[in-house]
């Protein structure tokens, strides 16, 4: 099932199929996300042996690296398959009215509607991403029951127990006081997909008008080893918001081998006892030296990541509303892709 989208098109549904282990789906293959031929080339020799199925999520159908993907990918389709059958295995997801509904049309693809007049960054409970997460066999209906329950608890908790309206403020309190760069840490690799969502999202929504705070992301343990120098020790811009997990969803024990090798205290320990060690020391270090804040989820699964989608694009609206910047347009983005169209000669452009 190749995803073609980029950004808000990709995002989400990546999150989801990075975070779950899900053995009875369709394997994920991303596309439409560089200009690279290489990693075009690689992306296509994952497909030779495969039956293949395309999803092309572009939600206005002029950025570049979706719609150069589709060309590739479409005629890949029609040589492997001929155009009848490639046509059953295309289904595009774009706006209303827009020339890929056009092209859906005449070409027999199947269409799904893109909802309006959001960014695809804000579509992560839409159709946009449902459709791929539950191709990657996700249960997208406990994602959408846990969105559901975020947003009957954000829309009637009271302020101060309100967790993204205490998570807003507490970022826009940080920026009043000079901060300017918010660094999402979590202490699971899987989650390296919902920090390019959250990336995306804060960043593209916030940063604009001379404002916003910069979202980057610490991959710990493994960062701990390059950022964790700057973050410890570094000028002093940022502020940390760290992910933590509470439940214990794998285990692994460290028996001992009989080698005396200086590692002995690790005997029988499991390796969550020293990522759980390793967050904690983390935690009590980073806040010596900068403000840290805490955001506690159960377990990865879906209810806990829809809710967290929820959580996230409700929080940005808020806090992009306190710096009094739109969050829903992208005029930075729509600059530069400008001078992209007029570098390759786009008519109009
Ligand atoms: O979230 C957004 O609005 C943007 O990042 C878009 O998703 C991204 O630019 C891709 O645009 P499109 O779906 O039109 O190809």
């Amino acid at each position: 099932f190749v995803v073609i989208g980029v950004g808000g098109s990709n995002n989400a549904a990546r999150t989801v199929a990075e975070a779950l282990d899900l053995p009875g789906g369709m394997k994920i293959v991303w596309a439409g996300n560089t200009l690279s031929p290489h990693a075009m080339n690689r992306m296509l020799a994952r497909l030779e042996g495969r039956s293949v199925v395309i999803d092309c999520i572009a939600k206005n159908f002029e950025t570049l690296e979706p719609g150069a993907s589709f060309r590739v990918l479409r005629r890949y389709l029609c040589d492997r398959y001929g155009r009848e059958e490639a046509a059953r295995r295309i289904l595009c997801t774009g706006t209303p009215g827009s020339p890929l509904e056009k092209l859906c049309a005449e070409q027999g693809y199947t269409f799904l509607p893109f909802p309006e007049p959001i960014g695809g960054r804000f579509t992560a409970l839409s159709p946009v991403h449902l459709v791929p997460m539950a191709a990657a066999g996700a249960d997208v209906a406990a994602l959408c029951r846990g969105a559901e329950e975020m947003a009957a608890a954000l829309r009637s908790l009271p302020a101060a127990q309100n967790p993204a309206l205490r998570y807003a403020v507490l970022r826009h309190l940080l920026w009043q006081k000079g901060y300017r760069a918010e660094l999402l840490s979590c202490f699971e690799p899987r989650m390296k997909g919902l920090f390019s969502w959250w990336e995306q999202l804060f960043a593209e929504s916030e940063g604009k008008d001379g404002v916003g705070l910069l979202p980057v992301t610490g991959e710990f343990s493994e960062q701990l080893h390059s950022l964790g120098q700057f973050i410890q020790d570094g000028s002093h811009f940022l502020f940390e918001t760290f992910l933590q997990i509470k439940e214990q969803q794998a285990s692994l024990s460290l028996h001992p081998d009989g080698v005396q090798d200086g590692f002995g205290y690790l005997d029988d320990k499991d390796f969550e006892d020293l990522n759980r060690a390793a967050f904690s020391a983390t935690r009590t270090a980073h806040s010596a030296t900068l403000p840290c804040l805490t955001l506690t989820i159960d377990r990865v699964d879906e209810k806990n990541l829809g809710g967290l989608f929820y959580f996230f694009q409700f929080a940005c609206y808020l806090s992009a509303s306190l710096l009094g910047v739109n969050p829903f347009d992208q005029p930075g983005v729509e600059a530069y892709k400008g001078w992209m169209f007029r570098a390759l000669g786009k008519p109009g452009a």
